[in-house]
């Protein structure tokens, strides 16, 4: 036998209307927002996550699946959603529309991580990318939409904040980082000691415990905030404090992607799922540009399914199950013309059926009808088919009435 690889999973169909439910829901809250499905493909030029997601990120220095293919070029299986997202508003002249441009996906994710519970080598987002707006309307929508999301399951995660300043502030910041960790360069993990050369505000991010020990007495990007980004991130949170969204500030959180500007956050319960976020985002205001469009505001959020599928579960939250099967033909006759062309004619009106495909007994066949919880059974025997009715149950009631095979679809239709 040939095993799944290491770190994915089967979708199997008995919990397929989990993955239903819930992508049912994303659906309702992106219409009711007026978002519009992008899908763009599983694997993009290599290039792109280098300059997108950033080179000094764990997700392109260790965790991509990237392969040459037959015509000699990088390729890499997409580990995030936003930046193919990105790639298609330039390459489809999407800033020459009217802004904002608000777009949401379903995508897989592919990223080379030790497995664990809640961390997968191929995971699904549900992800909203918002283009062309700035200011704290559109932080705050962002906001609503993954809040008005999550509360549509029936659940209230906290919304961790931070803001990571603009350019001029990271600068400042990025500055008093390397003058903070420069002496202390040898009490701290040998990729801290990377990050302080490539990227020092991912040191922040660090989760050994010696370096968090370091990282609790750093400087905090408040104190390198100009009077712009101070001001917007005040009125950001008086707006959730008016719209009842339920945040918390942690001057730490940096997040794993190298393209945030001002605003990150991300979603958690009180522990996490394996001490992991159920989801994040931010504002990006500088992608578009550096991806070589034109220079466009975005900010958006990802959100993991398996996560949370696993956290529901965990609080025994109830998925809404798929719709029931309408009717299962029992038949007593072996008349394959006779016994499909019902079954043809009730699909044909919108009746959901199943018939007998594998020569069960008609016990068995009512055994079955029970366990697929079927509303009705259509039973087909020979006497009746004479007069050209059949025995219509209904298996909540037990209630049998013999039915004319031309009424059969109202008789269905009206119950
Ligand atoms: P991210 O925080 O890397 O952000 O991923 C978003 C969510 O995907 C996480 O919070 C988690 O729920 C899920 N996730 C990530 N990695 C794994 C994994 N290995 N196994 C299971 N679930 C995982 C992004 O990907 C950004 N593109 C989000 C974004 C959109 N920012 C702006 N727009």
């Amino acid at each position: 036998m040939i095993n799944i690889p290491k770190g994915t999973k089967d979708m199997l169909p008995n919990e397929s209307y989990k993955w239903n439910y819930i992508k049912n829901k994303a659906r309702e809250i992106a219409r009711k927002y007026n978002i519009k499905e992008i899908s763009t493909p599983v694997f993009e030029h290599t290039e792109l996550f280098v300059r997108g997601v950033g080179k000094s990120s764990d997700i392109v220095n260790k965790e991509m699946y990237t392969f040459l293919d037959k015509g000699e070029r990088s390729i890499t299986l997409k580990p995030e959603g936003t930046a193919g997202a990105v790639r298609s508003f330039i390459e489809n002249s999407m800033f020459n529309e009217p802004m904002p441009i608000k777009m949401f996906y379903f995508t897989p994710c592919y990223r080379y991580e030790k497995p664990q519970a809640g961390r997968l080598r191929e995971h699904h987002q549900f992800g909203v990318e918002l283009f062309g707006a700035t200011g704290t309307r559109a932080d705050a929508e962002i906001l609503m939409i993954a809040t008005d999301f999550y509360k549509s399951l029936g659940l209230t995660p906290k919304v961790v904040l931070n803001n990571l300043g603009c350019v001029e502030c990271r600068k400042n910041y990025v500055q008093k980082l390397k003058e903070y960790f420069s002496p202390q360069i040898n009490e701290v993990c040998e990729d801290c000691k990377n990050r302080l050369k490539t990227n020092p505000l991912r040191i922040l991010d660090c989760k050994v415990e010696d370096c968090k020990r370091i990282i609790n007495d750093a400087p905090k990007i408040s104190t390198c905030l100009c009077d712009d980004c101070k001001n917007n991130f005040n009125n950001l949170l008086s707006v959730l404090n008016s719209l009842k969204i339920n945040y918390e500030i942690n001057e730490t959180l940096v997040r794993g992607l190298d393209y945030y500007t001002n605003l990150v956050f991300e979603f958690w319960d009180d522990d996490g799922i394996n001490k992991a976020a159920l989801g994040g985002g931010g504002r990006y205001d500088n992608l578009v540009e550096e991806l070589g469009g034109k220079s466009t505001p975005v900010v958006g959020f990802g959100i993991g399914l398996e996560r949370l599928i696993m956290y529901m579960e965990s609080k025994n939250i109830a998925f809404e199950q798929d719709k029931r099967l309408d009717c299962y033909i029992v038949s007593m006759i072996n008349d394959d013309v006779m016994i499909l062309n019902i079954a043809k004619n009730l699909r044909d009106n919108g009746i959901s059926c199943e018939t007998d495909l594998v020569n069960r007994s008609v016990k068995s066949q009512f055994k079955y009808a029970n366990k697929i919880n079927a509303k009705f059974t259509i039973i087909l025997g020979e006497d009746e088919l004479k007069n050209n009715s059949v025995k219509l149950k209904n298996m909540d009631s037990g209630e049998e009435i013999f039915v004319n095979l031309e009424d059969l679809v109202k008789k269905i239709k009206e119950n």
